[in-house]
């Protein structure tokens, strides 16, 4: 529902407004806590402030543009109309964190017109609610400003008021997969990871972050800059001076073009949003960015269903086998020498064995990476286009048996598509590969986008890898296909209008603790993460890795969290593909904590985050959709922490039967991370529970209705 009224009719000329606060249009959330000012200074320039709770937390920021060849929009504006509305529905997510979601904003539109010549338009958008701001450009069809425009760069600002305890990853134009850095904001320098050992690609170009960035302020608001719905755009990073304590739009470009963003009037941009909370756990139930996204555009998405995968893949990463299989090139052929290394991963055998375990323990998929010819010539090499195709199997893989066999079993098979970021080799066959997908039934790829991206000069998060990711989204969906891409474009909520796009990397995943030179993911990564990049939406982390030392295939390498804590990921971590990691035999020595894989939910109804701090620990606690099972997962940093649980968000008069998986008494990440102490108690909603959690640890609940 959205009323409409027109709260003001102002023709503002450009002497009347020499006190700038005089026409100054205010627009507040639902609860009024938080309220957004807009006006134009004394040359017309454009400018808002967010207040939270009455005090100002974004103070005067200017908005505008720049062009190639025609002159910036950011000053000369007069107010030519503004109107308000407030919009209050509910909408429902087909599978996700919670099923209904609340959708209720303030909006404040407002028409811009130069004073002078060109005289063009530019509408403002703002849309308050609860739980922050976003906002947008709108560029109206127009006499004076037509056909394609060339922005050369965004001029949106964020001029804050504290010096935020920030954290951060570097403004990379190419990859997300940086370690959060927690820094006050005027001490962020992120030139200083231009180079990492690590990274197939990286381009940092300025002292900028990416986002989602989040700041907690000494009196406890929390702050996170995003963006939603990222469509036929450049991906926002946010550049930052540290002097004056602002931060303001920096766009990835393009080594190809000498603009940053092509259009056709009329468009509008992505939202630029704020989420303000006055906690941690709030940022976490916040729906601002899904909410700024438009409604569903495909219907009925319930051929894809929310599952917990295995597959061929931790055993890659550990070096126990490879994707490729040993075969040569010879005149643009992939040929099979007999020269066969005998380690390749993907072979109908070793799949069938996944499939195997998976049956037996409640997991509906099996990922099977290295399956198809190409891999011989995939990292580190310049030329890669046309190397992949995506309906070829290597000679050992009998594609066939796999899905006739999985399909006896009930588990479908993921695709697997490593694009190594040769986009036109990709695009060209997308209809190819989806359509093998679709005679086979499998309804879920798995997407890559590993090295430089080729055409050479582009960028992973810049307007042409932004229209790579959502033309092959929005084709998948044509052949009943979702999508997880790995290598991705940050999420901005487009799920809500594509359910088809399921899940994503964009972050160091669980990979990097396989072989990162620097160690791998420290124990305060994903307490960090909680609160950063899964604002943005789903993650693929791949948790679930039991042999946590894996000290027979690296000696250098190890997971850095105890083992119940690889179990309450599965909770903390919200995606709707949730891979249960681990090699079978990993998990076969170990049934009891491999309980929880099986039981725990990947859907669900409802999410509660019960504590929490960004950086140090949180617990959530989600219901199951269908069965009304409640699954909790906490986490802890490097400091091992008690926390005291309430269940009030337990059905009334339900008693649960719960199984607490939490570390033992001498758990630690690194001296003892295999301790568990696993016990089974009834839980009633008036219950209470200390866990006690150790370094690096945490702890996974199921709770049955009996
Ligand atoms: C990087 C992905 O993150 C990883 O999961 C995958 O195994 C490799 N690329 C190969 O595609
Ligand atoms: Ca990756």
């Amino acid at each position: 529902m959205k009323i409409k009224f027109i709260i003001l009719f102002i023709t503002i000329g450009f002497f009347s407004c020499s006190d700038a606060d005089k026409n100054v249009l205010e627009v507040k959330s639902p609860d009024s806590k938080i309220a957004v000012n807009f006006n134009i200074d004394n040359e017309g320039k454009p400018f808002y402030k967010v207040k939270f709770n009455n005090n100002i937390v974004v103070d005067t920021s200017y908005l505008g543009f720049e062009f190639k060849d025609v002159p910036a929009l950011n000053e000369n504006f007069i107010i030519k109309n503004t109107s308000t509305s407030i919009f209050n529905e509910t909408w429902r997510m087909p599978w996700g964190e919670q099923l209904d979601v609340a959708d209720n904003y303030t909006e404040l539109k407002i028409e811009l017109q130069e004073e002078t010549s060109p005289e063009r338009f530019l509408n403002i958008v703002f849309k308050v609610y609860d739980d922050g701001v976003g906002f947008r450009y709108e560029f109206p069809e127009q006499s004076r400003l037509r056909g394609d425009v060339f922005i050369t760069e965004e001029h949106t600002e964020f001029n804050l008021k504290e010096d935020y305890k920030t954290f951060w990853i570097p403004g990379d134009w190419d990859i997300y997969e940086h370690l959060y850095n927690t820094t006050n904001l005027s001490e962020i320098d992120a030139l200083q990871f231009a180079n990492h050992n690590d990274l197939a690609q990286t381009y940092i170009p300025e002292n900028a972050v990416n986002t989602p960035v989040t700041m907690v302020g000494s009196d406890g608001v929390h702050l996170s800059f995003h963006e939603a719905a990222l469509i036929d755009y450049s991906g926002m990073t946010l550049k930052v001076d540290t002097k004056n304590l602002n931060l303001k739009s920096n766009l990835v470009g393009s080594e190809n073009v000498d603009y940053k963003v092509k259009r056709t009037v009329p468009f509008n941009t992505p939202w630029r949003t704020i989420q303000i909370t006055d906690n941690a756990p709030d940022l976490v139930e916040s729906n601002l960015i899904v909410n700024l996204n438009e409604p569903n555009k495909l219907g009925d998405v319930s051929w894809f269903k929310p599952m917990k995968y295995t597959g061929v893949w931790w055993e890659m990463h550990l070096g126990k086998s490879s994707w490729d299989y040993g075969m040569e090139m010879i005149d643009d052929e992939w040929v099979d020498t007999g020269k066969a290394h005998g380690k390749h991963g993907a072979t109908t055998e070793n799949v069938k064995e996944f499939i195997d375990f998976s049956a037996k323990n409640n997991i509906g998929g099996v990922l099977v990476e290295g399956w198809n010819t190409g891999w011989e010539r995939w990292i580190g090499f310049e030329d890669r286009e046309g190397v992949f195709d995506f309906v070829t199997t290597y000679p050992d893989y009998d594609i066939d048996e796999v899905v006739r066999y999985g399909k006896e079993k009930g588990v479908d098979i993921i695709m697997h598509h490593e694009t190594s970021a040769a986009t036109e080799t990709y695009e060209k066959q997308l209809d190819t590969a989806y359509a093998l997908m679709k005679k086979y039934g499998m309804h879920a790829v798995k997407s890559g986008y590993v090295g430089k991206i080729l055409p050479k000069g582009e960028y992973h998060h810049g307007q042409y890898m932004v229209n790579q990711y959502n033309k092959a989204a929005i084709k998948a969906a044509e052949y009943e296909v979702a999508v997880n891409a790995h290598e991705p474009i940050k999420a901005t909520g487009l799920r809500r209008t594509y359910p088809n796009i399921i899940s994503r990397e964009g972050l160091r995943g669980q990979e990097f603790n396989a072989w990162a030179s620097d160690g791998g993911n420290p124990p305060e990564h994903l307490p960090i993460v909680a609160f950063t990049r899964m604002l943005s939406g789903p993650i693929d982390f791949t948790p679930g890795i039991f042999n946590i030392k894996f000290d027979e295939y690296k000696k250098d390498n190890q997971v850095n969290t105890t083992l119940a804590q690889q179990l309450a990921l599965y909770v903390v971590i919200y995606s709707p593909v949730q891979m249960a990691a681990d090699l079978v035999e990993h998990y076969e020595a170990n049934p009891e904590p491999l309980q929880f894989i099986k039981d725990v939910g990947v859907d669900w109804e409802r999410t509660k985050v019960l504590n929490g701090e960004v950086g140090d620990y949180v617990t959530i606690a989600r219901k199951e959709r269908e069965t009304g099972n409640w699954f909790v997962g906490g986490i802890s940093d490097e400091n091992s922490r008690v926390l005291e649980l309430e269940f009030s968000f337990l059905d009334d008069n339900q008693t649960y039967e719960a199984i607490i998986y939490k570390d033992g008494k001498n758990a630690h990440w690194n001296d003892n991370p295999l301790d568990i102490k696993i016990e089974k108690i009834d839980i009633k909603k008036d219950s209470k529970l200390t866990v006690k959690l150790a370094e690096g640890g945490g702890f996974a609940i199921s709770l049955k209705k009996t």
